[in-house]
């Protein structure tokens, strides 16, 4: 994909040790570093990991990673705004983006700006056939 159309628009998302749907992992670092060893030099635009309490893929791969790194904290609650700061704060990531908050705030950006109540998402309505639980998240009342 880099060579055919430049590795500035290029990134791969890697979930080390997601344990979804079964998935079980006895060690999930050594095939992780040689994929981002290997990944390293080729400038692609980002790399963005899921952290995880049994692989801390962040803090495991950070050093080996010279390029733009996007975080998620681990998968059993949302990414907080402020979890995703304390991940900046410490380095173990770039830049931070949200999944499930952008799903049930619409308006994610405005309502951290100013402050606004966010609200928490169903889950019980994720990966269902059709759009609802999706796109059906009204925007925060103007304050
Ligand atoms: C409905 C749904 C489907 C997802 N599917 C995938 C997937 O196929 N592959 C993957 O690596 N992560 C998947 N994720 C995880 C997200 O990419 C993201 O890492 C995760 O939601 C953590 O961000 P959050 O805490 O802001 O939600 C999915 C998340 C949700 C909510």
């Amino acid at each position: 994909m880099a060579d055919a159309i430049g590795a500035h628009r290029v990134g791969i998302r890697l979930a080390p040790g997601n344990p979804l749907t079964g998935l079980v992992e006895a060690d999930p670092a050594p095939v992780r570093r040689a994929l981002v060893d290997a990944l390293e030099p080729l400038g692609l635009a980002y790399l963005h990991l899921t952290d995880n309490s049994r692989y801390p893929a962040l803090r495991d791969l950070r050093p080996r990673w010279t390029g733009t790194l996007i975080g998620n904290t681990e998968f059993g609650h949302p990414t907080t705004p402020e979890a995703g700061a304390a991940l900046v704060e410490e380095g173990r990531a770039d830049l931070v983006s949200f999944g499930r908050l952008f799903i049930s705030n619409p308006d994610l950006p405005h309502r951290i700006a100013t402050g606004a109540p966010l609200a928490e998402i169903d889950e019980t309505r994720l990966c269902t056939n059709g759009p609802e639980g999706y796109t059906d998240y009204p925007a925060a009342p103007p304050r």
